[in-house]
C-alpha cells in the first residue's frame, strides 16, 4: 500500500473546499488522510463537515485571544526575528502598532500549534482561512524551510488581488477574466510560490454571485489536485533567478511540477 499523507486543515467558514478534499482522500484521488480539522471561529459551519465524516476537530477562538489582555506568549518567541522575517508591513507603519499587531497574533498561533501537535501531520491546508500566519507560527510547521508544507487556496489569479476579498476585488475591478491560485504559504500576504491556477470567463451580464459560483466550482477541482501532487511528492521547490530593470538580481521561489 502506499504512504497515506496525514493532512491537517484549517478552516474559518463554511468549508465547501474542505468537503471537496475529504471526497477526494475518501475516492483514493489524494493518497492521504485528514487527521484534524481546525477553526478559529467557534461557529464555522465547515466543522459539522468533518464530524459528518468523524474527523477530530478543534476550535482555537482567535477573536476571544486577540481581545484578551491577558493572553500569554510563549517563551520562544522572539520578536525581532518576526520583524526581520515578516513580510506584511512596510518599515513606514507605526512600529508599536506591528510589535502588538505580531504579539496578539503569535498568542492565537501557539494556542493553535498546541492542538496541532497532537495530531500527525506532513501537509497543513487552509481552506478558507481567514487569518494570517505569522513566520512564529509558518516556521513551527516548515521545519525545513526547503521544504513548505502549508498551503492556501485564494480567490484570485495571483498576484492580482490579494487579502480577503479576491472575488469581490475581481468582479468590482470589472475583470473579463477570474480565477483561484493555489499557493505554498510564505511570510507575506499570498505571496508564496504557486502551485496551480485557474482561470475562467466573467461576462458583463454576470453577478458578484456568479464569480464567487464560477470560482468555487473551479476551487473544487484545483485544490485536490495540488494536494494529490504534493501527496505524490511531484511538488519540486526552485529558485528563479533573473535581473530586475535596474540589473539588479534577484531570485523567487517557485514550484515545478515533476
Ligand atoms: C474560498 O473562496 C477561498 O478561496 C477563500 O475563502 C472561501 C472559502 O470557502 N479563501 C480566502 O479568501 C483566503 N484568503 P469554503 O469555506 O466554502 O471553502
Amino acid at each position: 500500500m502506499k504512504k497515506q499523507i496525514k493532512i491537517g486543515v484549517l478552516i474559518s467558514g463554511g468549508g465547501s473546499n474542505l468537503q471537496a478534499i475529504i471526497d477526494a482522500c475518501e475516492k483514493n484521488e489524494i493518497e492521504g488522510q485528514i487527521s484534524f480539522v481546525g477553526s478559529d471561529k467557534p461557529d464555522a459551519k465547515g466543522l459539522q463537515r468533518a464530524e459528518k465524516h468523524h474527523i477530530p476537530t478543534f476550535i482555537v477562538d482567535f477573536a476571544a485571544v486577540l481581545n484578551d489582555k491577558n493572553t500569554g506568549l510563549p517563551s520562544d518567541f522572539i520578536l525581532e526575528d518576526i520583524l526581520e522575517k515578516q513580510n506584511f508591513f512596510s518599515l513606514q507603519t507605526d512600529q508599536d502598532k506591528v510589535r502588538r499587531f505580531f504579539e496578539k497574533r503569535v498568542a492565537a498561533e501557539s494556542l493553535l500549534l498546541e492542538k496541532i501537535s497532537a495530531y500527525p501531520l506532513d501537509l497543513l491546508i487552509l481552506a478558507g482561512f481567514m487569518r494570517i500566519l505569522t513566520p512564529y507560527f509558518i516556521d513551527r510547521i516548515n521545519s525545513d524551510s526547503n521544504k513548505p508544507r502549508i498551503m492556501n487556496i485564494h480567490p484570485a489569479l495571483l498576484p492580482a488581488f490579494p487579502g480577503v476579498d479576491g472575488y469581490g476585488d475581481t468582479y468590482r475591478y470589472g475583470c473579463k477574466i477570474g480565477g483561484c491560485t493555489v499557493h505554498f504559504v510564505d511570510y507575506g500576504e499570498d505571496t508564496g510560490a504557486i502551485i496551480g491556477q485557474k482561470a475562467f470567463e466573467i461576462s458583463p451580464e454576470d453577478t458578484l454571485d456568479d464569480v464567487r459560483r464560477k470560482g468555487l466550482a473551479l476551487e473544487w477541482q484545483l485544490y485536490p489536485r495540488c494536494i494529490r501532487l504534493f501527496a505524490e511528492n511531484r511538488l519540486e521547490i526552485k529558485r528563479n533567478k533573473y535581473t530586475t530593470k535596474n540589473g539588479v538580481q534577484k531570485s523567487r521561489t517557485v514550484v515545478r511540477i515533476l
